[in-house]
Parts: C-alpha cells; sequence; structure tokens
C-alpha cells in the first residue's frame, strides 16, 4: 500500500501563525505537525509516501523530510496549486499510486492511542485482501465541523454528511482513509461541491453505495486531536508532552517507528541521532542502545 499525506490548503484559520508558513510544518511541542500523520502511515507499514502541498510550501517539507532514505523509506513531492478538496489528492496522486492501495491522510491529523497500531494494520490488510474502502468514527462532543458518519444498531454505517448543520449522529470521520485503486477512478469522476472542493465524503459515499465502506470506531481510549485552532494547537502540543515527560517515550518519533520497524538499523538510527544536539537526539541515541 502506498501513503499520501495532504498537507496543503490556505491555513486562513490560523492567521496571522499561517501567513508565512504550512500550517503542518509549525510545531506540535517539539516536532514539526507532519511528523505526527507520517507517523501514523508508518505504524501502517506503508513505506512509500507522496506528500501534497502548496507551490509556495512544498520546498519546505522536501527540505525536512528529503528523499527519505535516512528512515528506509521513499518520499515523493506534488503540488496542490489551489485548495481544490481533500479528494483531488487522489488525482494529483494517480500516476504515485499507480495499481496498489492507498491510504490518505490529513497533514494536520494527530492520533494517539494503544492498540492504534494493530488498528492501522488490520486495516492495510483488509483492503489489500478484500478491496473497498476503510474509515473511522470517532465520538466527539461537536461533530458539525466535520465528515457525520451514522451508524444502524449493528454498527454498519448508514450514511456520511459533510458537515451537517443537523448531524444524525456525535461520530466525526478523522482525516485517516485507506482505499483500493477504484479510489483513482472515483475522485476522477467527482464534480465539485457547492463549496467548490472534490470532496472526500463524497468518495465514502460511493463506497457506501457499492456496499465497500467499513467503519471503524476509534474508542474513547484514542486521541484524535484538534490542530484547526490556536487553542487546538497549544491543547495538543500539551498532550504530546505531558504524555512524553512522563512515560519517557516518545510520540510520532518517525525515527524510532523505522528502528522498530526494521527499515533502519541500529547503525543508522546513532548517526541520525548525532545530527541533534538536543533532547531529541538523546532520545534517538537512548532508543539505539536500549537493549
Ligand atoms: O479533519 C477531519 C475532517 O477533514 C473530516 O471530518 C472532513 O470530512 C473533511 O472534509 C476534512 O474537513 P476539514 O474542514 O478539516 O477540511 P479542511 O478544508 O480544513 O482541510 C483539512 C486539511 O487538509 C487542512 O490541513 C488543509 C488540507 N487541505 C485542504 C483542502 C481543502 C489541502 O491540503 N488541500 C485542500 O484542497
Amino acid at each position: 500500500m502506498k501513503g499520501i499525506i495532504l498537507a496543503g490548503g490556505a491555513g486562513t484559520r490560523l492567521y496571522p501563525l499561517t501567513r508565512a508558513v504550512s500550517k503542518q510544518i509549525l510545531p506540535l511541542y517539539d516536532k514539526p505537525m507532519i511528523y505526527y500523520p507520517l507517523s501514523v502511515l508508518m505504524l501502517a507499514g506503508i513505506r512509500e509516501v507522496l506528500v501534497i502541498s502548496t507551490p509556495r510550501d512544498l520546498g519546505l517539507f522536501r527540505e525536512l523530510l528529503g528523499t527519505g532514505e535516512r528512515l528506509g523509506m521513499r518520499f515523493e513531492y506534488a503540488e496542490q496549486p489551489a485548495p481544490r478538496g481533500l479528494a483531488e489528492a487522489f488525482v494529483i496522486g494517480s500516476d504515485f499510486i499507480g495499481k496498489d492501495t492507498c491510504a490518505l491522510v490529513l497533514g494536520d491529523n494527530v492520533f494517539y492511542g494503544q492498540g492504534f497500531s494493530a488498528t492501522l494494520r488490520e486495516s492495510v490488510r483488509a483492503v489489500e485482501t478484500d478491496g473497498g474502502a476503510r474509515i473511522f468514527g470517532y465520538y466527539v462532543r461537536d461533530p458539525k465541523p466535520y465528515g457525520v458518519v451514522e451508524f444502524d444498531s449493528a454498527g454498519r454505517a448508514l450514511s456520511i454528511e459533510e458537515k451537517p448543520a443537523f448531524p444524525r449522529s456525535n461520530y466525526a470521520v478523522p482525516g485517516l482513509y485507506f482505499y483500493d485503486n477504484s479510489v483513482i477512478g472515483i475522485a476522477a469522476g467527482l464534480a465539485p461541491s457547492p463549496r467548490g472542493e472534490l470532496e472526500i465524503t463524497e468518495v465514502n459515499n460511493t463506497y457506501l453505495e457499492r456496499g465497500q465502506l467499513s467503519v471503524g470506531v476509534l474508542g474513547r481510549g484514542m486521541a484524535w486531536l484538534d490542530t484547526g485552532t490556536y487553542d487546538g494547537l497549544l491543547e495538543a502540543a500539551n498532550f504530546i508532552e505531558t504524555i512524553q515527560k512522563r512515560q519517557g517515550m516518545y510520540v510520532s518519533c518517525i525515527e524510532e517507528i523505522a528502528f522498530a520497524n526494521g527499515w533502519i538499523g541500529r547503525e543508522a538510527l546513532l548517526e541520525l541521532a548525532r545530527e541533534y544536539r538536543t533532547e531529541y537526539g538523546e532520545y534517538l541515541r537512548w532508543v539505539a542502545e536500549k537493549d
């Protein structure tokens, strides 16, 4: 399976923070925001990743992440000239995906919780073997700003609506989606919605109509954090600081995950550790030497 990180958008909701720089490169405590969704793809076992961003910001991501070789991965980069919707990722990324299956994660979505890696690997396995699509529902107090999924009593998805004024449930759809190869054709056939975007919710509804959509519920023990407001950014950073200080283990450390996945060896990790004369570098050294 291939992975796409969509890290564009106008970012106007965080002005002036994002006037000159992409939201997804802003710090969340000790790492650039994009590390968090990148780590999600890595935990899913995905080694080839396309980063899509604006013509203005793409160079920043290239400078930050490079070819991926340092992590035993392969990164490609592509421009989205204007924020024409999340589903445009599959139009821009069609050559990159080729005949493969594909996961999409939004560059500003942060996930953390026990059992999440197993959920991710199971989602990859399900889509690779059975086809179709796998998305998630996450209970939130106010689902109105999100895609909202409604379930029947047997837990099957009944409907998905984008930013409904009157939500049919409290289950928001987080920005993490697993699709078979037909997503390329579905996205190519979409017309812009009334707000002028190729809607990911329309892609999901197409799979739903075909009886090929599975929606997993991310339970209470999972954190899906909001980074869409000043307060959300600060709270997410504080959450990460709290966990990391208490446990001494890092959230979404991409070098650690590459090492744990066996994509880089101990020597390569120590080499990366030597590049950072910071607590982050010390952590990498600790990971390399701990067992
Ligand atoms: O975060 C989950 C939600 O993401 C889902 O529940 C919704 O169904 C989905 O439509 C989306 O809603 P948002 O209102 O959060 O979408 P937004 O326009 O803010 O875009 C999400 C991220 O993707 C944001 O960081 C900017 C980036 N983006 C957005 C668009 C429309 C792009 O890179 N390109 C785009 O064309």
